[in-house]
């Protein structure tokens, strides 16, 4: 396998001259009707709004094969130390099934340990579920709190809230999620008030076991359980840790019980791990869970695919380099249109930002080319009445990613004016599309729009578990074949250690540091 920068590939020079394709001339029926590629989960993804045409696509193909996209995901599947920077392998794809070969390291066969700890959840979650496994004073748990921070929060934050009310629209028993997160205490305090700890199970979750905020909130919720006046409550049987075999929380006595992951799997890159399918496996189900893996394993599987036409990952990525090189476009605005995925745009911001925002190849050497945009976004119609403004009118081109779906989830709608609000919702969605794409000419140009504002739509019938999973893994490849367009490494995050590293500085009095006296003086009391 080669390891190039993008610019010492042979077609480089005719990537960097490609010209964008004009929405206004091309958008048409048959280009939005013949541009989709499956995801899976029955999701599609359509390009049509995007500024490439057959031209492009077929620099694209050049590019992807001479960058070797297919084989070096072949190299992560099969167990090859793809993060450089720590020297791992990269198994996330694994924890929802095996792709390729049997993948082997540290004298264990990792896809049958994933499925161990799957196992475990299944056991351990039915148990709650049935009310076999119930608090120290025998009522039967109702709540579950996750405490974690980053991808021990983002992702399974996002997916249980984008799932539940699935779950709600089928009727389906539910335990209520919570999540902490911040060591502001004021998250914790917020959780916990009023809490009926009798019946409440928090999961602590750290693959490190070392993370600040994670044992400070640990820390704080266990003096609130252990101050409890309740007859035979027992502070450790209401709390369990997600985490890997070899951190220090793993060697903790007080723990009811522990599930395990390892440090191939990234933090961001965990949802489908024990960190995100314990409390979605206790609050909405292990069949749901499994839905979600079964999506997503499909997009891993539909990713193999070498022709970039029927990969959307790749096509996705490729198209996301071109416009972020040579279209010179820095940030992306992801917009669904399901309140449900109101956090999802949070967490599509670590999954990137942390793996793509790298300013040096896999080996180390500068590069001398934009690497991952800015990612931001909130749900539609909301978003419309706040940022869109900026994104119609203003100076700066941002690509924009719409997710939408055809039926809701809860099932409760009503006609109002003689449409339901789900039509509604999707008229606006269908209205923004074009509307960026071909704009609108005025006398008046303060009431002008430029248009040639480009969008790609990903879409399913419903935003069902399978749905979800396939539009997590679709984000997670499209990433990972960034990272390999660009030959950076997509799975470290030193950029977060040096903050990390002065809070510390400041907790034991600054040493003498001028300027972190002077804002921590700023900042106490
Ligand atoms: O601060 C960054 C980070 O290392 C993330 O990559 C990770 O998701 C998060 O902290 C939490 O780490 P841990 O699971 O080890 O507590």
């Amino acid at each position: 396998m080669d390891f190039k920068n993008l610019d010492a590939l042979p077609s480089f020079r005719e990537f960097a001259a490609l010209k964008p394709s004009k929405l206004k001339d091309n958008l048409s029926q048959s280009r939005i009707e013949n541009s989709h590629i499956r995801v899976g989960g029955g999701v599609s993804y359509n390009y049509a709004a995007l500024p490439v045409d057959k031209t492009h696509i077929e620099v694209f193909k050049k590019i992807a094969k001479e960058q070797q996209l297919i084989a070096k995901y072949m190299a992560l599947l099969s167990g090859e130390r793809m993060n450089t920077g720590e020297n791992r392998l990269v198994l996330h794809q694994l924890t929802r099934g095996e792709t390729l070969s049997k993948v082997e390291a540290d004298g264990e066969d990792k896809g049958a340990f994933y499925a161990s700890q799957l196992a475990k959840i299944k056991t351990l979650s039915t148990q709650i579920r049935e009310g076999k496994m119930v608090g120290s004073t025998g009522k039967p748990f109702k709540t579950v709190v996750q405490i974690g921070i980053g991808g021990s929060d983002l992702g399974p934050r996002a997916i249980y809230l984008a799932l539940k009310g699935y779950c709600v629209g089928k009727n389906r028993p539910m335990l209520d999620a919570q999540f902490i997160s911040n060591v502001d205490p004021d998250d914790a305090a917020n959780v916990i008030k009023g809490m009926d700890f009798e019946t409440t199970l928090f999961i602590l979750v750290s693959k490190s076991g070392t993370t600040q905020e994670t044992l400070t909130n640990r820390d704080l919720v266990l003096a609130a359980l252990q101050s409890t006046k309740i007859p035979g409550f027992d502070a450790s049987q209401h709390m369990i840790a997600v985490t890997s075999k070899t951190s220090p929380l793993a060697q903790t006595k007080t723990l009811r019980d522990a599930i395990f992951f390892d440090d191939y799997i990234g933090g961001r890159y965990s949802v489908s791990s024990p960190v995100g399918g314990t409390i979605i496996s206790i609050a909405l189900g292990f069949d749901i869970f499994e839905e979600f893996l079964a999506g997503a394993h499909e997009e891993d599987l539909n990713a193999l695919s070498a022709d970039i036409t029927q990969n959307a990952a790749m096509m996705d990525a490729m198209i996301g380099v071109y416009m972020r090189n040579v279209l010179g476009y820095s940030a992306t605005a992801v917009l669904p249109y399901s309140q449900a995925m109101s956090r999802f745009p949070a967490h599509l911001q670590q999954l990137d930002m942390e793996s793509n925002g790298k300013h040096v190849n896999r080996d180390g050497q500068p590069i001398h080319y934009q690497t991952g945009p800015l990612v931001f976004g909130e749900p539609g119609t909301n978003g419309q009445h706040s940022f869109y403004q900026w994104l119609h009118q203003g100076t700066d081109i941002v690509p924009l990613q719409f997710i939408g779906f055809i039926q809701n989830q809860r099932g409760e709608d009503l006609s109002v004016d003689g449409s339901t609000s789900q039509v509604k919702l999707n008229a606006n969605l269908t209205a923004q599309i074009v509307a960026f794409a071909l704009g609108k000419s005025d006398e008046n140009p303060n009431k002008e729009f430029e248009g040639e504002r480009c969008s790609s739509l990903l879409y399913a019938k419903q935003l069902t578990p399978e749905a979800m999973g396939a539009i997590l893994a679709h984000y997670e490849n499209k990433i990972m074949f960034q990272g390999f367009i660009w030959n950076i490494n997509s799975f470290d995050q030193e950029g977060v250690q040096l903050g990390k590293k002065l809070a510390k500085k400041v907790l034991s009095g600054c040493d003498g540091d001028e300027n972190l006296l002077t804002y921590h003086a700023l900042l106490s009391e």
